[in-house]
């Protein structure tokens, strides 16, 4: 008979389980030592292995050479409860047997002696289920449990435990499982199911689960079930209802270049993939979270949820938008998600959700210079440096002939630089004002694995001092750790002069002494500094 995955692959032993280190570690060495509690709270959520834990520590507690903390799977206690049929290991499910009367039958049965084994063990599923008064005819049971009993209540929703009862408990909470660690664990399923199958297509199944083995290995099932024992990445995308890449990306374009007809496409597209509005607004929530995530914690970082292709074409995104951008697109598409719940025309609503997003991204670099110019030496946030456009031509140009205010659209997207990069890091911790100031008029140079931070030679020291500072935020930009070398900056610096520093090829204007005052203004300053070249023209608005 045909046994669906994931019940074939259950765990029989604490180290094939996957993710939940410090549980395991606990309740080994709980065992180890002759410590195991009487009553255990197993909360997480669903698919995460709560109930495989119980039935491994009833291995345990049982195994005929046990009590021991690697039970062997093949003993025949072991495999009586990993088939669910030991007569002194006791599941129930409380969804079903809440009530009082089970409680005192269950109370009852607890009295009586193991029939064979060492311990009596009470695994209770869905325990948030059971009614307050069943509770309370526990309660004397938890408080003095006869000598061989074990209980452990698993539950998806530990708040809904009375406090009694807690506090009578050991509470294990377990984790969403990684996603990389899924998709190892399917990649050797596959494996030994004679299965061949695309990384991606296994990424978008482990990415399918959110941290739950259980639904991930249904996922799979399905795959194989639709697709026999090749699964190619479209088609299991398809079956799943995961958005591709390539959706993703094609937003990410659509509001890099402010373009609109791009975004309603794009939703088109979507609709004809026959996907939900709702899940793909929640999707690209999730996928723009992982942008914000990797964009502050570098590429590579384990706080994100991705498959290998999807971290690459990621990390190609990070350099185009600001942590700020990035933050607004997020809760733009919280707040669509919470809107298409209940909205009757979501094919409209998650258009003009959508274009919202496009004219964010537009309305942010705005935003930031108004907000830099009460502050000199503010920062303008990472699109500014990317953004070279030429100077407008000067030869016809008066002062008010100014470029029209273009979009973002079409506009090289150059890469930050490693230094504007980590100037941004420092600037959002508090108390670098002197290192980002020194570090201004410095360079910053990658080598191999040394960082080599050349600023001006007066000032070394007091760089220095800071050292660990910028170390932690080198790990952050590179997204590997490097040696920090502080060289010192030997040419001679012309002394600060007040007027024209950028050369913005406007200097042959006749109101010579009001444009150099003009540019000497800090908050004038604060942005041709931040836009070298792209002062366009100074006008004097009083005449
Ligand atoms: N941490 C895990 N490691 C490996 N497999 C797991 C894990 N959690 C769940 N599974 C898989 O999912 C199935 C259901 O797990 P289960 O322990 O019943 O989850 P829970 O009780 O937390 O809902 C198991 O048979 C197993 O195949
Ligand atoms: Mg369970």
């Amino acid at each position: 008979m045909y046994q669906v995955i994931a019940r074939k692959y259950r765990p029989q032993t604490f180290e094939e389980l996957l993710g939940q280190g410090h549980i395991k570690q606990t309740l080994r060495n709980a065992i180890e030592q002759g410590r195991v509690g009487h009553a255990y709270i197993f909360s997480g959520p669903r698919g995460t292995g709560k109930t495989t834990t119980a039935r491994i520590l009833a291995m345990a507690l049982n195994c005929e050479e046990g009590p021991t903390p690697k039970p062997d799977p093949s003993s025949p206690v072991c495999q009586e409860i990993a088939a669910g049929g030991a007569l002194d290991v006791v599941e129930i499910d409380a969804a079903s047997n809440r009530g009082i009367d089970e409680m005192r039958r269950l109370r009852q049965n607890v009295q009586y002696r193991p029939v064979r084994d060492r311990y009596k063990i009470f695994i209770i599923d869905e325990a948030h289920q059971i009614t307050t008064d069943a509770f309370n005819a526990l309660l004397k049971t938890l408080e003095e449990p006869p000598e061989w009993m074990v209980f452990v209540l698993c539950t998806t929703e530990p708040q809904a435990i009375p406090a009694t009862i807690l506090s009578r408990c050991q509470h294990f909470a377990f984790q969403p499982v990684d996603v990389g660690e899924v998709l190892e664990h399917l990649g050797h399923i596959c494996d030994s199911e004679g299965v061949t199958a695309e990384d991606d297509a296994l990424a978008a199944i482990a990415l399918a689960g959110d941290g739950s083995v259980r639904d991930s290995l249904s996922a799979l099932d399905q795959a194989i079930a639709a697709f026999g024992n090749r699964l190619e990445a479209a088609a299991v995308r398809d079956l799943i209802g995961a958005i591709s890449s390539e959706s993703a990306d094609r937003i990410l374009a659509a509001i890099r270049d402010s373009d609109q007809a791009g975004m309603l496409a794009a939703v088109d597209d979507m609709f004809r993939q026959g996907h939900h509005p709702q899940y793909f607004c929640g999707e690209l929530a999730r996928h723009f979270r992982n942008l914000l995530v990797m964009k502050l914690a570098g590429a590579e970082t384990r706080l994100v949820s991705a498959g290998a292709r999807e971290r690459e074409a990621a990390g190609v995104w990070i350099d185009y938008f600001s942590e700020d951008d990035l933050t607004r697109f997020v809760n733009l598409l919280l707040s669509l998600y919470s809107e298409l719940q209940d909205c009757t025309h979501q094919r409209f609503r998650l258009e003009v959700g959508l274009l919202k997003l496009v004219h964010a991204a537009r309305l942010a670099p705005i935003e930031e210079v108004i907000g830099s110019l009460g502050r000199p030496s503010a920062p303008i946030a990472a699109p500014a440096s990317g953004d070279r456009r030429p100077t407008a031509a000067p030869s016809t140009g008066g002062p008010s002939r100014r470029a029209s205010p273009k979009p973002r659209a079409k506009r090289p997207s150059a890469p930050l630089s490693l230094k504007d990069k980590l100037l941004h890091r420092l600037r959002s911790s508090e108390g670098t004002e002197t290192l980002t100031e020194i570090l201004e008029s410095g360079t910053v140079q990658l080598d191999g694995r040394t960082l080599r931070l050349t600023v001006d030679s007066e000032r070394k020291g007091v760089f220095e001092l800071q050292r660990p500072v910028l170390e932690a935020a080198a790990v952050a930009v590179v997204a590997k750790k490097v040696r920090i070398s502080i060289e010192a900056d030997e040419t001679p610096r012309p002394p600060p002069k007040g007027g024209d520093a950028q050369g913005a090829g406007n200097s042959r204007q006749p109101s010579l002494g009001f444009e150099a005052r003009a540019k000497a203004d800090p908050a004038v300053r604060a942005i041709t500094e931040q836009h070298p070249g792209r002062l366009v023209g100074i006008a004097d608005l009083r005449s």
